[in-house]
Parts: structure tokens; sequence; C-alpha cells
């Protein structure tokens, strides 16, 4: 019989085997910033706040200190439009976000900024409607490209669409590029699901639809095929790497597309999932770092997560 306690046996030999280690370079922190002067707590995800942009640098410089490497900035504005056109504002609170984060911490920290129109449009849907009631896909395209470029131009590393609109990161590429700006890159959520663990996030980001759902235009639950196709046609279209989104319940899909794809494949602990971890009802801690270990064993580079500070602290703690 073959003993696998053996290699159990001790702390010593659980560390020793262990195959997917956990490091703060391996977490990316999502920073809310909204036009407001004070830091507001958000309801549904503890210890998570919306941050005026004044104070957005020293979040990102105590990321930083962490050992985390890198941040994604959503903007909350107070404008929404049908054609959600305060997305390419470069005097609203992402890309002024983005550019105090780069201004303090230089090349410190990867910036990533989430492009979407959801925030931004008054339907709080991702993209923007004919009066017919369908999507616009040129109007949303041209949208997305153009705020993808406003944040650009303010200095984010990389830009990463979460719109799941059909050919946004070719429509992102083009325009980046002939904006002069060729070398920020895409990380593109081209796995999103259609979540209900999304929930807690819409009211971070006061994205939820007015009307309908997003099940449209978001991967359905049932589909794996559809997220490798997506994750395929973005990688053709320019996309440097992918997410895949949410993290627990896409294990399946991270673990094909990493072994399908060179390139990096992220995952996103979302909303829901962190609001379970901090629920109360099971250990914390022990919980949110199986997790994030069961990701990067699944094959996630790095886990964007609403924990990477704590987590990162727990790491730190424990060497
Ligand atoms: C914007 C966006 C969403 C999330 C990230 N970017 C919401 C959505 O698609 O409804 C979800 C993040 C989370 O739940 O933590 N499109």
């Amino acid at each position: 019989m073959r003993r696998l306690h053996r290699l159990r046996a001790s702390a010593a030999h659980r560390e020793l085997f262990s195959e997917a280690r956990l490091s703060p370079a391996q977490l990316c922190l999502p920073l809310f910033v909204h036009e407001r002067d004070d830091a507001v707590p958000i309801e549904a995800l503890a210890g998570v706040s919306r941050w005026p942009v004044a104070q957005i640098a020293a979040q990102a410089k105590q990321a930083r200190a962490l050992g985390i490497r890198s941040v994604l900035v959503f903007g909350v504005p107070e404008a929404k439009s049908a054609g959600g056109t305060s997305a390419a504002d470069p005097d609203g609170p992402a890309a002024r976000a983005i550019k105090e984060i780069k201004d303090e911490v230089g090349d410190d920290l990867v910036v990533l900024a989430d492009t979407c129109m959801c925030s931004y449009t008054d339907t709080g849907h991702c993209a923007i409607f004919k009066p017919s009631g369908t999507i616009d896909l040129s109007a949303t395209l041209d949208a997305l490209a153009r705020a993808a470029l406003t944040q650009a131009e303010a200095g984010a590393d990389f830009v990463a669409p979460s719109d799941m609109m059909d050919g946004h990161v070719a429509a992102i590429r083009a325009a980046l590029d002939q904006g002069g700006c060729g070398d920020t890159g895409i990380i593109s959520y081209a796995a999103k699901y259609a979540s209900a663990f999304y929930g807690p996030f819409r009211e971070a980001a006061a994205s939820a639809p007015t009307h309908g759902d997003r099940r449209g235009y978001q991967i359905d639950p049932g589909s794996r095929t559809q997220a490798l196709a997506s994750i395929q046609r973005d990688l053709e279209d320019g996309a440097d790497a992918v997410i895949v989104k949410p993290g627990l319940p896409c294990l399946d899909v991270l673990s094909a597309a990493s072994s399908r794809f060179d390139v990096p494949v992220w995952a996103y602990q979302v909303s829901g999932e962190y609001a379970m971890l901090k629920s109360g009802v099971i250990d914390e801690r022990q919980a949110t770092l199986e997790s994030l270990t069961a990701l990067h064993r699944g094959g996630a580079g790095v886990t964007i997560t609403y924990a990477a500070m704590d987590v990162a602290a727990w790491l730190n703690d424990s060497r």
C-alpha cells in the first residue's frame, strides 16, 4: 500500500510538498474611487470602501508595502447617461485615481483599470442600447474604446475590459494603438459568467441593471466551451492576459484555460465569494487562504480579491 500520510507528517512536510504556495505578489487589489471627499464603507462588502481620489494613493502604497504588485481601479461616477459618456472623462474619478497612483508609486505597482460601461450608463448595463431595446454593438465598442484610451492616457499599465461585448478587445487594441498608447496592455475578462455571485459588487459600483439582467451577454454557467472560445477570440484580438470570473465556481474553466493557452490566466474572487468568506459561519482566515490556494492550484497566476491586503498581511506574518 502506498502510504501518502508520509507526505503530510508535519508542518514542514506539508509545506515542502505543497505545489501551490501563495505570495502577496499573486494578489491584485480592487480599489473603488468616487467623487466625494470622504471614504464611504460599502455595506455589502465588509472592510471595503469607496475612496476619494485624494486618499487613493495611500491605499496603493499600503498594498505595495505588503508586497502586492497590482491594483484594479473602478471609477464610481456621479454622472450617468444613456451613452455613458463620463466613462471617457479624463477628469472622472477613475482617470484621476490612476494618475494619482502612478504619480505616487510609479513603476512599483502595476495599475489596471476596469473598463466597462455599467457604472456610467443610466441603465446599469455594460452596453448601450438602440431605441428598439437591443444592444448597439458599434456604439458600445466606440464608447469602450474611448474609455480605455482615457484610462491609458491617465497612466494605466493595463485596461481590463469586463463588458463581455463581442469584438471589445479588437476595438480597444486599435484605439490604444492609434491613440499612441501601444505600450498599454489589455487583460480581458474573457471568461466572465452571468453570476449571482456579483450581487454585493453592484452596490459597490452602483451598477445594478434597472431592467433585465446580463444573461444576454455574459456566459451561461452551463457552458464551458463558450468560455474557452471567448478566451481564444480575445487572445487572437490582442489580449495580453485573461481573467476567469467568478473564481471558485469556475475552477474547471481556470484549469482548462491555463493548460490550453500560453498566456497568464487570472482568477477574480468576486464580491459574493468574499461575502461568504466574511459571513462568520466559517473560519475567515483559513477559508480565504484555502480558496486562494485552490484557485492558484487550479491555474490562476494572479487572483483579484477584496481580501488582498488581509491575505498579504497574513502571509507576511506566517513567514
Ligand atoms: C463590471 C464588473 C462587475 C464585476 C467586475 N466588473 C459586475 C458585473 O458584471 O455585474 C464583478 C465583481 C464582483 O462581483 O466582485 N462589469
